[in-house]
């Protein structure tokens, strides 16, 4: 059995729910505290074992890959300033045995699309996908979580969460034969349906472990929900051939596309970050609201 050590990161989506400050800046480089949301992707798959990172970036996304890449300016005046510490921090972005590729997605057609971008380079393997707007806490990377699933299953594995059916119209949702403590065989999948056409309330958070035959059925796929190449319909296709399965994971997940979730991640990562964990909880305890 192939084990996983591709990663695929779809950044080429437009962040309009956070305009204005995405308008010429990726939403994957808003950060929480002092790193961007791309860089917890990576740190997440890294420590799940992946050993490549792709990345399915856009037009406007360069910056990303600047974020990967060395900076000799930076590091040479970090180094004469004998900054150890901070040059350390910008030179481990990406550790020694990672590789990182980048492949320009040429117009937003939807996220079956642009993980349809990674074919070549992904080459007939099992491979992760992870979405950096999803940012999730945890004891065990929840990348990590659904590799060691699929290790077992060898077949496609989700994230799930469970939601308020009020907001399925924001996620892909899944319907299930059974369920085995967290772990459901799941029996169809649906992308974005209205509250009232919803067959659960577990919905697919951006995590996700895909056997490659996923690919053929990208290119079976018609355009969906929004006129995209959803990979929820891809997903769905994929389940006449063999069995998908879905994991509510451990951990928390802060949806950094939006306004609020990014606030409330901001607010707890900085209530744990070495540097400013005491000040900033004197802070809160102190504001009166
Ligand atoms: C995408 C997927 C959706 C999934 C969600 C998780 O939607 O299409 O199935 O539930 O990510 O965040 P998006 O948030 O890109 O609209």
């Amino acid at each position: 059995m192939k084990k996983i050590k591709k990663v695929v990161f779809p950044v080429a989506g437009l962040g309009t729910r956070f305009l204005p400050a995405t308008k010429a800046s990726p939403k994957e480089m808003l950060p929480i505290v002092d790193k961007p949301l791309i860089q917890y992707a990576a740190e997440e798959a890294v420590s799940s074992g992946i050993k490549e990172l792709i990345f399915i970036i856009g037009r406007t996304k360069n910056v990303i890959m600047d974020h990967f890449d060395s900076a000799p300016e930076l590091e040479n005046e970090l180094l004469a300033k004998n900054k150890k510490t901070l040059l350390k921090l910008v030179q481990k972005i990406v550790p020694k045995n990672i590789d990182c590729f980048f492949v320009r997605q040429n117009k937003p057609a939807g996220l079956g699309h642009a993980i349809h971008c990674a074919k070549n380079i992904v080459n007939n393997e099992p491979f992760a996908v992870i979405l950096a707007d999803d940012l999730i806490k945890s004891q065990t990377p929840c990348l990590k979580q659904l590799i060691d699933i699929y290790n077992e299953k060898e077949t496609a594995v989700l994230a799930l969460e469970k939601i308020n059916k009020k907001e399925s119209g924001k996620y892909g949702i899944i319907e299930y034969n059974s369920k085995n403590n967290n772990l459901y065989d799941v029996k169809s999948i649906v992308e974005k349906p209205s509250p009232k056409n919803a067959k659960s309330n577990l919905a697919v958070v951006g995590r996700y472990v895909f056997p490659p035959e996923i690919f053929s059925q990208i290119e079976k796929s018609k355009t969906g929900v929004g006129k995209e190449i959803q990979i929820t319909d891809a997903i769905a296709s994929l389940m006449n051939n063999q069995a998908v399965y879905g994991y509510i994971f451990d951990g928390k997940r802060f949806d950094c596309g939006s306004k609020f979730g990014y606030l409330q991640a901001t607010i707890e990562y900085a209530l744990e970050h070495k540097e400013l964990s005491k000040e900033f909880r004197n802070y809160l305890k102190n504001l009166k609201i």
